[in-house]
């Protein structure tokens, strides 16, 4: 089995020294960065957008993944690819089009993502899981970092899992919200492959070791 992949979140870092604190992340282990745009719309706060992207891109070599939570991101795909996201991350939520959205993410020179809110069942994604290269199950709902996990997700990401599997599909299988060396264990053990860690990384002094935590217990 492949070893879980950690993407920290910068929704946690601090913003007054986000260079530093992202370049902090990467020499302590990181796998990839994970940025969270919020549009005030789809998820009640505004945090940042494509210009974070290029700052994380001058910063660190690692993969940049942009998690848009955003109403018509379509209309900004080819801004957060110019901007240097090797990943897209939208939500099943606000893409009526989602099949196309995917497509062109690809066509863009970029890895694609669907992010699923707990409320919204896996089978949405079924009949495209062949066009994914990941699928976000959200364990907290979209908007802010710090809450706790919701256990009833577990079960979506076995029953993802499952499915992938059985078709021998490359997608791969993410986690974003309340993931903590308590909860990421079970993630890793219902099928995750990559897991999102903001507070867990970013509010813990020492990042090699926060980073370190959440592998081992995986
Ligand atoms: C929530 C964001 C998450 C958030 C996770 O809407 O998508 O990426 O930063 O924060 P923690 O790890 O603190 O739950
Ligand atoms: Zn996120």
């Amino acid at each position: 089995m492949s070893e879980t992949l950690i993407a920290p979140s910068v929704l946690a870092a601090d913003f007054g020294a986000l260079r530093s604190e992202m370049q902090d992340v990467e020499s302590a282990g990181a796998d990839l960065l994970h940025i969270d745009v919020m549009d005030g719309s789809f998820v009640p706060p505004i945090t940042f957008g494509d210009n974070m992207v290029a700052v994380a891109k001058g910063a660190v070599n690692i993969p940049i993944e942009a998690h848009l939570m955003i109403k018509q991101p379509a209309r900004h795909l080819d801004a957060y690819a110019r901007a240097g996201a090797d990943r897209i991350i939208i939500h099943y939520e606000t893409c009526p089009h989602l099949h196309k959205d995917l497509a062109d993410i690809k066509k863009l020179g970029c890895s694609n993502g669907v992010a699923l809110n707990p409320a919204t069942p896996i089978n949405v994604v079924e009949d495209i899981l062949e066009d994914c290269d990941l699928v976000l199950i959200m364990t907290v709902n979209p908007g802010w970092g710090g809450q706790k996990f919701i256990d009833m997700t577990l079960c979506k990401i076995e029953q993802l899992k499952a499915r992938i599997t059985q078709r021998g599909l490359p997608t791969l299988v993410e986690v974003d919200g309340g993931i903590d060396p308590t909860t990421a264990p079970k993630c890793v053990a219902a099928g995750v492959d990559i897991l999102v860690a903001g507070t867990a990384v970013f509010g813990r002094e020492d990042r090699k070791h926060a980073i370190n935590a959440l592998r081992t217990a995986s």
